[in-house]
């Protein structure tokens, strides 16, 4: 059964010069789609991850420009000037692979950050929207979480990198009066998704009809958003609150791997397909990997937020939009 799908409408910043930075990607390409109508925008993307396929209807427009280059290199920029605010998800996203080389989580998204903390400095760029990351809590004892909830021990070096954007943004806050609203995200998953579990499964069940590989013993639990919710959230918080603000985005339940298996399998009509779990350390699949993660949203949806569609329900929608962009591989 397909889950009915919902269109996302928030009130939107209007008539702003916004500057996307990881526009071209899969959050980035989405927030682009749901603020283009109605603001300027500008998306520095370096492509490190994906090409521009998700934003090349944008090219021709007038209100859209695209720079192809590294957010490092912004502060040398002198026709950047009149930005009213910066969505902020450039980064190293693959969380997987921070034990084989942590220094890529550092440039891109301790550094990165710096760096463009300083161009807003420097040009008064004055707001600010990250994209962090539930990973900070690390191994959290208390489920759900809360955003007061303390000390944080990340376990990835992504989620330490997180934590450092984290207090730059808070400290430049301070410093020099920025508004900066930081997102800790659940997994987000839908449409223009390029990596992440469900983009996974449904290419390795393409390659092998009949086995399934899953990372980890498939119980590893999380809490999934569609994508669509995540970046209408994000505008309506930030449009809300007037100081810098740390807030959990996600849904109130979890979704197994296993679970997740069960819907690509079943949506690709592969009802025979064999499940081969790897184990991993402690059942988990990755070294840094978070076996349950699971965010206290009260203080999102205290802000008169909905979300649209719940964790099971977002898993299910982005496997039907996946596999639309990906073919169905028969
Ligand atoms: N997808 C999720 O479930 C999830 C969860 C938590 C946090 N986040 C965060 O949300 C943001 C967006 O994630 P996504 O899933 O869309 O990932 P993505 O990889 O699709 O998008 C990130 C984009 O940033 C670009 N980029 C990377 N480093 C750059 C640099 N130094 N300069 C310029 N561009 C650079 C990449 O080319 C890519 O297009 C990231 O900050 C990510 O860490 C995502």
């Amino acid at each position: 059964m397909r889950t009915k799908r919902i269109t996302v409408r928030v009130k939107l910043l209007n008539g702003k010069h916004i500057l996307i930075t990881g526009g071209a990607g899969f959050i980035g390409s989405n927030m682009v789609e749901m603020l283009a109508e109605t603001n300027r925008i500008t998306v520095v993307d370096n492509l490190s991850n994906v090409d521009d396929r998700y934003i090349r209807r944008y090219l021709s427009k007038k209100n859209f420009r695209f720079l192809k280059e590294d957010i490092s290199s912004l502060q040398e920029r002198t026709d950047l000037r009149d930005v009213d605010v910066v969505v902020h998800l450039a980064a190293n996203s693959d969380v997987r692979n921070g034990s084989n080389g942590p220094e890529v989580d550092f440039r891109n998204n301790v550094a990165g950050t710096f760096n463009l903390l300083e161009y807003m400095r420097k040009n008064d760029v004055g707001e600010i929207l990250f994209a962090s990351s539930s990973t900070v809590y690390g191994e959290a004892s208390l489920l759900p979480t809360p955003e007061n909830y303390g000390p944080y021990m990340p376990i990835s070096s992504y989620g330490a990198s997180k934590m450092a954007g984290e207090g730059f943004i808070t400290s430049y806050s301070h410093y020099y009066g920025m508004r900066g609203t930081i997102f800790r995200f659940a997994n987000i998953v839908g449409k223009n998704s390029t990596h992440g579990v469900i983009f996974d499964f449904i290419r390795k069940l393409q390659k092998n009809r009949e086995e399934l590989e899953i990372l980890g013993d498939g119980t590893q639990r999380k809490s999934y958003m569609h994508v669509q919710d995540c970046v209408g959230s994000m505008i309506h918080v930030h449009e809300r609150s007037a100081k810098t603000d740390i807030i959990n985005l996600g849904n109130r339940e979890t979704t197994s791997v296993t679970k997740i298996a069960h819907t690509v399998a079943e949506k690709m009509g592969l009802h025979d397909a064999k499940f081969r779990y790897t184990g991993g350390l402690d059942g988990r699949g990755w070294a840094g990997d978070v076996k349950v993660a699971q965010l206290d949203v009260n203080k999102l949806f205290s802000t008169g937020w909905a979300n649209k569609y719940n964790s099971d329900q977002s898993v299910e929608v982005a496997v039907e939009e996946t596999l639309e962009q990906m073919g169905k591989g028969k």
